[in-house]
């Protein structure tokens, strides 16, 4: 196992410091050297998709999250309104479906039994469906009208890493392509976008670069008994993938709140013992993030802020700054999720625990 690990401690670890090149492998893959979208493989009627009315992406977990990702791109690019669900209540919500509804499912495994059934259901109201898998030839792939591949090798770690960020790569291209399909973006704004999205590995590689950096200063945080997990928009879900791994990895109580909603309720939990894992990208809602940050400190929570570029206000707020490149707005999860991940495992492994054999889990729930 010791060769196969190369000189990581686990899957984990290994499969993490794989996210830029799963990332650049599945934008290789999707995107021509002249920056045109390669959808041909994907299967599905161009005109068909240029008449759907609404997008219903659904998924379990770490799928679910890069849905929730995906519904940003998706309702920003193409102009058509997104539902993201969880797979398991998708199916029994009695949604609405027609022929104008395509369903986005995204699955590592391609193997999830409630993704796979939400998709044959939503299938046989009338919905188009496009899976997106890690998987060649996986059950979903099959089950779907169309796929989308991402291309980030096998993933052993039953908490998934490297898989997330192709995804996020995958709904980002699809969202694109989507846009131009429906006249919403010109193929010259296309084509800059998904060099933006190129370039982006750099920066996750980058942020890559400071694990072990990053891993000294988190595992002074190892004995924390609550995590809370906060961000506004694209970066909610972030949050939400952060507390995830952390959960599964350290099974610690870790949750993610939309930052705008703890002054309605969670800020009440806040206090010393807690520790707030605060995203902030470079956007527009920074001035409420730093509201947000305001809101923790005067709690006496411990703050570990992740921020886009950096900034003198989050530092003076914060225990911990994690600086990660600037990048458009949208593509924050990105960058914004990469340290995430190095905070669940350094904390799981600070407390003893074996990262690749987290409790109670498996790597693919294939039961109900
Ligand atoms: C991720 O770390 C988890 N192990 C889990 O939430 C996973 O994302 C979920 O079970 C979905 O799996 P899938 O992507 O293979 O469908």
């Amino acid at each position: 196992q010791d060769v196969e690990l190369g000189g990581y401690a686990s899957f984990y670890e290994m499969e993490l410091a794989a996210g830029a090149e799963a990332l650049s492998q599945t934008v290789a893959s999707l995107v021509d050297v002249d920056g045109s979208a390669i959808m041909d493989a994907l299967d599905v009627d161009p005109f068909e998709l240029k008449r759907i009315r609404k997008v219903v992406v659904v998924g379990a977990g770490t799928s679910y999250h890069a849905g929730l990702v995906g519904r940003f791109a998706i309702e920003h690019y193409a102009r058509v309104p997104v539902e993201v669900d969880v797979a398991s209540e998708y199916r029994y919500r009695d949604p609405i479906v027609d022929d104008g509804t395509l369903v986005i499912a995204v699955s590592q495994s391609g193997e999830s039994l409630d993704t796979i059934v939400a998709v044959r259901e939503a299938m046989a109201a009338g919905a188009r469906a496009i899976a997106i898998t890690n998987v060649v030839g996986s059950q979903l792939a099959r089950v779907a009208d169309g796929v989308l591949y991402t291309r980030a090798g096998p993933e052993v770690s039953v908490a998934a890493t490297k898989t997330h960020l192709a995804q996020l790569a995958a709904l980002e291209l699809l969202a694109l392509w989507l846009g131009e399909l429906r006249g919403v973006l010109f193929p010259e704004e296309a084509i800059e976008r998904r060099r933006a999205l190129g370039e982006v590995a750099q920066a996750v590689g980058s942020v890559l670069e400071q694990t072990e950096a990053l891993g000294a200063t988190f595992r002074e945080l190892a004995s924390s008994q609550r995590f809370f997990f906060i961000g506004r928009n694209v970066a909610l879900p972030v949050a939400m993938e952060g507390a995830l791994k952390l959960k599964e990895l350290s099974y610690l109580p870790a949750e993610a709140y939309a930052a705008g909603e703890l002054k309605h309720g969670p800020i009440a939990m806040l206090d010393r013992e807690a520790v707030v894992v605060a995203l902030v990208p470079a956007d527009r809602l920074r001035p409420k993030a730093l509201a947000n940050l305001e809101e923790v400190k005067a709690r006496g929570a411990t703050l570990v802020a992740v921020v886009a570029g950096e900034d003198a206000r989050v530092t003076e707020l914060s225990d911990v700054v994690v600086e990660v490149p600037a990048t458009p707005p949208l593509l924050f999860p990105f960058v914004g999720v990469v340290p995430l991940q190095v905070f669940a495992g350094t904390i799981a492994r600070e407390r003893g625990l074996d990262l690749d054999r987290p409790r109670n889990l498996a790597k693919t729930v294939t039961v109900e």
